[in-house]
C-alpha cells in the first residue's frame, strides 16, 4: 500500500460516498505527488501519445460532446509515478468495497488534457451506446486534478449535478490534489470551457462482467 495518502482521507471518501453517493475532497493527493503526476502527463503530451477523445465515428467535430485529448494508462507500466497512482487507487478500491460492498473490480484510467476552449458537455459516465464497450459496468468514477494554482476566472470547472432533475449543481475548480468521486450511473456532470490548459486523471472502477447487477 502506498503511504502517500493518509488513511483518514480514505475514511472521508467512504463516509461521503455512503452519505450522498459522491465525494469532493480537496487536497486528497499531496502536492509533491500531484506535481509528479502532472509532469508525467506533460511528458506523455510531448511524445505525441495523447489522442483526441472519442467523439463517435459519424459525428462532425461541431457535434462533439467533448474536445479534450486523452492517454489511457496501463497498470503494468514500469513508470513509478503511475505505479504509485495504481497503488493509491487499489487502496480506494479495498476501502470502498469493505465499507459499501460495491463490488469494484478492474480500473481503467486516463490522463485528459483540455487545451484552451476545450469542454465536455453534460453526460453520465455510462453512455449505454456502442461508442464504448461495457460502459454499463462502470460503477465508480474518480477524478483527480493536476493543476497548480487554478483561479476562479480560469474556467474549466466541473459542473457536478447533485440532483439533475431539480437543477442542483456544484461547480468544482480543478485545483491540483482535489479528488471527485461518484457513482458512475447516477450523476450527470460536465466540464465548462477551460481558459487555460487543464489536466485531470480519471479512473473508473468497473464491476465484474456478467455480474447480476
Ligand atoms: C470524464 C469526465 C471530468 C473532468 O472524463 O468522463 O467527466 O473534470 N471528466 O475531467
Ligand atoms: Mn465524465
Amino acid at each position: 500500500m502506498s503511504h502517500r495518502v493518509p488513511l483518514e482521507q480514505y475514511e472521508f471518501l467512504v463516509d461521503q460516498l455512503a452519505l450522498q453517493g459522491y465525494a469532493i475532497l480537496p487536497n486528497f493527493m499531496p502536492n509533491d505527488f500531484v506535481f509528479q503526476l502532472a509532469q508525467r502527463a506533460k511528458q506523455i503530451q510531448k511524445t505525441g501519445a495523447l489522442r483526441v477523445a472519442n467523439v463517435g465515428k459519424h459525428m462532425q467535430l461541431n457535434d462533439a460532446i467533448r474536445s479534450d485529448s486523452t492517454y489511457w494508462l496501463d497498470d503494468n507500466s514500469p513508470n513509478v509515478v503511475e505505479q504509485d497512482y495504481f497503488a493509491i487507487m487499489n487502496t480506494v478500491k479495498s476501502q470502498v468495497n469493505r465499507a459499501l460492498y460495491l463490488g469494484l473490480d478492474t480500473l481503467e484510467s486516463h490522463f485528459a488534457i483540455y487545451s484552451i476552449g476545450s469542454f465536455y458537455k453534460t453526460h453520465l459516465d455510462q453512455f449505454k451506446t456502442d461508442i464504448y464497450k461495457n460502459d454499463d459496468l462502470r460503477k465508480l468514477s474518480c477524478i483527480i486534478y493536476l493543476n497548480e494554482d487554478w483561479r476562479p476566472d480560469d474556467g474549466g470547472e466541473l459542473r457536478f449535478y447533485s440532483d439533475f432533475e431539480r437543477g442542483q449543481f456544484v461547480d468544482i475548480c480543478p485545483q491540483g490534489g482535489t479528488l471527485v468521486a461518484f457513482l458512475s450511473e447516477q450523476f450527470y456532470h460536465e466540464v465548462l470551457p477551460a481558459k487555460r490548459e487543464r489536466i485531470s486523471l480519471t479512473g473508473w472502477f468497473k464491476t465484474r462482467a456478467n455480474s447480476s447487477l
